[in-house]
Order: C-alpha cells, then sequence, then structure tokens
C-alpha cells in the first residue's frame, strides 16, 4: 500500500513532464515543416542561380566561383555558409577571399551584395578595401530580375546567423 502511493506520486509529475515534452516537439517539427527562411528564400528563388552555379553548369564559366553550389537548398547553404569568393579575374579579383555570408551582418555579406543594390553601393569592407559597390556584381540581372520577398528572406537568414 505504501508502496503504491509512492509510485503514483512519482507518476503524475512523470506524465506531467512527457506531456509538456511532447507539445515541445510537436510545435519544433512544424516550424521546420513549414521552411526556414533560407529555404523559402531558395525554393522561391536562389534555385535560379544553379543555371551557373551548380558543379557541371550549363553557364558555369571554368575557374569561377567553383565553392558556390546552389545544386540543392542544402548544398547552397552549406557552400555560402562556409565558403568565399574564388577565380574572380579582372574587375571582380579583389573580391577573392570574401566570404560570401558574415553571420548576423547582411551589411557585409557578399551574397547580399550581389543581392541587393543598397548594400553593394555601401559594401565597405575592412578586410578587402577593394571589394566594393563596382567589384561586386549584380547577380539578380542573371537570373531575369530581383525577387524583394525572396530576398528579404536571405537577410533575415544572415541576420539570424545564418544557420
Ligand atoms: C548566367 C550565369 C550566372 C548566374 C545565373 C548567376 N551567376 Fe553568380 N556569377 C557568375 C559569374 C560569371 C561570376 C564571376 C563574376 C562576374 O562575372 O561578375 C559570378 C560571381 C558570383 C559571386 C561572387 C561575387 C562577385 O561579385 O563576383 C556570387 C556571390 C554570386 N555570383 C552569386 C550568385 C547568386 C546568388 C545568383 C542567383 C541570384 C547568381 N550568382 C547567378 C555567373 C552567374
Amino acid at each position: 500500500m505504501r508502496n503504491l502511493r509512492l509510485r503514483s506520486a512519482l507518476l503524475v509529475p512523470m506524465w506531467l513532464g512527457s506531456a509538456l515534452l511532447g507539445t515541445a516537439a510537436v510545435s519544433g517539427c512544424e516550424a521546420v515543416a513549414a521552411g526556414d527562411d533560407f529555404t523559402q528564400a531558395y525554393d522561391g528563388y536562389l534555385n535560379k542561380c544553379a543555371s551557373c552555379h551548380a558543379p557541371g553548369a550549363a553557364g558555369a564559366t571554368a575557374g569561377i566561383e567553383t565553392t558556390l553550389d546552389f545544386s540543392t537548398a542544402d548544398t547552397a547553404r552549406a557552400s555560402l555558409k562556409t565558403g568565399s569568393a574564388a577565380g574572380l579575374t579582372g574587375n571582380q579579383a579583389s573580391c577573392n577571399g570574401v566570404p560570401f555570408v558574415v553571420a548576423g551582418k547582411p551589411e557585409q555579406s557578399l551574397l547580399m551584395a550581389v543581392l541587393d543594390e543598397n548594400v553593394r553601393q555601401n559594401l565597405d569592407l575592412a578586410s578587402h578595401a577593394g571589394c566594393d559597390g563596382t567589384a561586386a556584381t549584380d547577380m539578380t540581372i542573371r537570373v531575369g530580375g530581383a525577387d524583394a520577398d525572396a530576398i528579404a528572406k536571405v537577410r533575415a537568414w544572415i541576420t539570424a546567423g545564418a544557420e
């Protein structure tokens, strides 16, 4: 008898605890299912960049931006997070070595500079002074125009830490 009471006294908080955990797990799943900012930006827009920036892409220029891989949302996210510009020649060469994304700092991210005219014109990198608004190129024209909604999502993703 004593034992039974002790058991049920323990069981109630355990049941409550798992019910609470269950709720947290379910809402976590919903957030992922809807897609984060980056995935939405990729699905709606950045996938077009793969016509040039993907291994073997028809529009690729040999040796240029071999680090960028827009084949899938996952490869795009990974190559943008860890990569930096490489293989650029001529006027763009001063951007070689510039990271595509600086977590938390959209104004200093080369990815934003190629998507947003304002960021591009104000680009001011202490480490690469030559990579300014004339060296970073507008990439929106290469995919037929800008998509303000998707670009806002890229900005939100970088601002939130580019995870
Ligand atoms: C038609 C081919 C083509 C498409 C489509 C394209 N790019 Fe590029 N991209 C290039 C080339 C070529 C370069 C090398 C620099 C240059 O020529 O301007 C480059 C360079 C870059 C760079 C390096 C920075 C710079 O200014 O050179 C980034 C970042 C970049 N592209 C991102 C993108 C993104 C994001 C998209 C999609 C919105 C995209 N590109 C679409 C061809 C393309």
